[in-house]
């Protein structure tokens, strides 16, 4: 059986998730008429407090409405150096809302207010208006960093002064606030928009969700129709939205257990420069400089274990919903074997 590590998107529905979607009544989501994608979007709306939802095909498209939402063209947006919307959406930031970025470079993704009061271009005509910061919670490329909520509350309190949007990639955000114990609803009082994926860590096929007030989220209906967007019957997509919120959340725990046991498997081996600090379900090490991560790629793969090479001689592991206990056990005897000394 082979051990797929690449990403948490690669888990397949399960019988009970299949069955609940099988049964789902559908309508015509663009005409407003289906009724699955309308609990959805109640649901969640109401699981963060906020106003509104938009059931979208992926976190791209959820993530490109919010930066288009909040910029006008020559705008410029602070993010990450790290982060998916910059490194990871086909450059949608300039195609889409002919938008310029000002990234802020830390080791782990997650920065501070600090960095953001020094990342907001002055007022002058030479420069581009700062008008959008976006955070990402966990930061995928950071290792699955999650950030302390006072910094987001910091961070929020000068977007609010300095007349800023502020956008959360929560692709992963259940991760972050199972780790830390955390209230949804203080995500929802932060952030003016926020976008949740329901196609990673809660294991449905399809989905991710836009969150904001009910006018931001009106203009994100035309701009999904302009992306085509506009699903039909997608009540059966979103009805594995639903029951990954309802049964998936609280279960990342596992997740998370099984990626702290293999970084500590990982740590005691002499072929691993550096491990990025485990804090919810995303690995990433990077190799010493006599191996090579597709080597090492590839003999994984001899193991049937399947994992990422993610450049700069570094190797991404997920934990996900369709990886046991024995599938762990299993990675950590392959890790430890001599093969790679
Ligand atoms: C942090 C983050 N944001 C957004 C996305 C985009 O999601 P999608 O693949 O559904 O477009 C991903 C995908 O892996 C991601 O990791």
């Amino acid at each position: 059986m082979v051990i797929d590590l690449r990403s948490d998107t690669v888990t397949r529905p399960g019988k009970e998730m299949l069955e609940y979607m099988i049964q789902a009544p559908v309508g015509d989501m663009v005409l407003g008429d289906d009724p699955m994608v309308n609990e959805l979007e109640a649901k969640a709306s109401g699981m963060f407090g906020m106003e509104a939802a938009l059931f979208c095909p992926s976190g791209t498209m959820t993530n490109q409405i919010a930066v288009k939402i909040h910029t006008d063209p020559g705008d410029d947006v602070i993010c990450s150096k790290l982060s998916h919307i910059y490194q990871n959406e086909g450059g949608g930031i300039a195609f889409h809302s002919a938008a310029s970025v000002t990234l802020i470079e830390t080791e782990s993704g997650v920065f501070t207010g600090d960095d953001v009061l020094a990342s907001i271009q002055p007022d002058d005509p030479h420069k581009p208006r700062t008008r959008l910061v976006s955070a990402e919670n966990s930061v995928n490329m950071g290792g699955g960093a999650v950030w302390n909520l006072e910094e987001l509350r910091k961070i929020a309190a000068i977007c609010r002064e300095k007349k800023l949007a502020f956008h959360l990639d929560g692709a992963r955000l259940f991760n972050a606030i199972v780790k830390n114990h955390e209230n949804i609803h203080d995500y929802g009082e932060l952030f003016d928009t926020i976008s949740i994926c329901l196609s990673k860590g809660l294991g449905a096929p399809v989905g991710s969700i836009l969150l904001g007030n009910r006018d931001l989220i009106a203009r994100g209906v035309r701009l999904r129709k302009l992306m085509g967007g506009g699903m039909r019957q997608a009540g059966f997509m979103a009805a594995a939205g639903l029951f990954a919120l309802e049964n998936n959340i609280e279960r990342l725990e596992e997740d998370h257990k099984h990626a702290r046991k293999i970084a500590e498997a990982l740590k005691g081996c002499k072929w691993i420069d550096h491990i990025a600090p485990v804090q919810t379900n995303i690995i990433i090490f990077k190799l010493i400089p006599a191996l090579n991560a597709s080597e090492i790629v590839k003999i994984l793969k001899d193991d049937d274990i399947l994992a990422l090479d993610i450049g700069n001689n570094r190797i991404r592991m997920v934990t996900h919903l369709d990886i046991t206990s024995d599938m762990v056990d299993k990675v950590i005897k392959s890790i430890k074997s001599t093969r790679f000394s």
